[in-house]
């Protein structure tokens, strides 16, 4: 179906999920990754504290592990993430001045990472979650940026005095990420909270526009994660995801589902089809988008879901038993 899908749209059509190489259930990724899913992202192998153990040191071994374990499935690969201040290796942010970080230490993890993973990567979340919670329609980009209570934009004991007074930082990952990455890999900024028409979904597209504008990154090379961790009581319209993939999309740039799970309050059939329906919505807003190449379901199976089983968040249940969600998405990706 997802070759159907993916020769409809005139290029390949990634329908995913995370992966590390502990994971529990070997037999039923394996399967899944061979059968369900065509794209694999490390849901923690390839972050800063797994790929640079002490400074300047790359140790990109599980990251690559998952990257074997995606080509041995047939599945394409997208690397997550190059900088993200959740994570970090236990010598960051140790006391690191400003311009070390944006001269020195960013762009030697950035080319180390992005370099050592080599070019059959289809998009690299450069810089994760760098909008903060509290932002209001209007904010610059850095105004955006600065919101963010967490280093490096406020320092590690998250004091007022902010570590970084500009947005060099993410100019420096980008323009580092554009030099090493493949010429067909997408450079994006993955965020939470996004996909609605809302304060924060804008403060997403300034820090864009400024990457663009300031680390020389064209938008043919751009993307904007939507990592959609969501519920059945709080998520993004279709219509507003399909706004959003459109504004992009008259940009150059590229929409991506990065992380989509759907917490529900209990695993009563109400609830699962509620969680069907809103899965099928997002699908098809990416399905029908021109710009939308990249669906990843965050956790497979909800004894794996980082939100805890009990949320019930994934497309399959603790046994491995498709739910509602994983019939709607089949049944929206033949009728695609
Ligand atoms: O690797 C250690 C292991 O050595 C240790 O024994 C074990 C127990 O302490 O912890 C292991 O590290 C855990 C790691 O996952 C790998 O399993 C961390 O404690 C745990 O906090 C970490 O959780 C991950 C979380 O990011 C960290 O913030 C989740 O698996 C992962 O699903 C989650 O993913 C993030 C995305 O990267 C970014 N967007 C939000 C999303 C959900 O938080």
């Amino acid at each position: 179906t997802l070759q159907a899908v993916s020769a409809k749209k005139g290029s390949p059509f990634m329908f995913g999920s995370t992966y590390d190489t502990y994971d529990s259930n070997a037999s039923f990724m394996s399967n899944v990754f061979s059968t369900f899913f065509n794209h694999v992202v490390a849901e923690n192998g390839c972050k800063w504290d797994a790929t640079e153990p002490s400074r300047g040191t790359s140790d990109l071994t599980e990251c690559k592990a998952v990257q074997s374990f995606a080509s041995s499935h047939g599945a394409s690969f997208r690397g997550h993430n190059t900088f993200w201040h959740a994570q970090t290796p236990s010598w960051l942010p140790g006391g690191i001045s400003a311009s070390d970080l944006v001269n020195n230490v960013i762009p030697q993890h950035v080319q180390q990472e992005i370099q050592g993973m080599g070019s059959s990567v289809s998009s690299w979340d450069v810089v994760n979650e760098v909008v903060g919670d509290g932002v209001s329609n209007g904010m610059s980009a850095l105004q955006c940026v600065q919101n963010k209570k967490a280093w490096p934009t406020q320092t590690s004991d998250n004091s007022n005095t902010a570590l970084v007074t500009d947005l060099s930082f993410i100019h420096s990952a980008f323009s580092t990420a554009l030099k090493y990455a493949g010429s067909n890999t997408r450079l994006a900024i993955n965020d939470y909270n996004t996909g609605a028409q809302d304060a924060k979904t804008a403060c997403v597209f300034a820090v864009l526009a400024d990457i663009n504008a300031n680390a020389g990154v064209p938008y043919n090379r751009l993307a904007v994660g939507f990592q959609s961790h969501v519920s059945s009581t709080g998520f993004a319209s279709k219509a507003a995801l399909v706004a959003n993939f459109a504004k992009l999309a008259n940009l150059g740039a590229a929409a991506l589902i990065t992380e989509l799970d759907i917490s529900i309050p209990s695993s009563s059939s109400g609830n699962e089809r509620l969680q069907a329906a809103i899965w099928g919505d997002y699908l098809d807003a990416c399905l029908y988008a021109s710009n939308c190449h990249e669906f990843i379901n965050w956790d497979s199976r909800d004894d794996m879901s980082w939100l805890g089983t009990s949320n019930a968040g994934t497309l399959f249940d603790s046994n491995g038993n498709p739910k509602p969600a994983a019939y709607e998405v089949a049944a929206r990706l033949k009728r695609y």
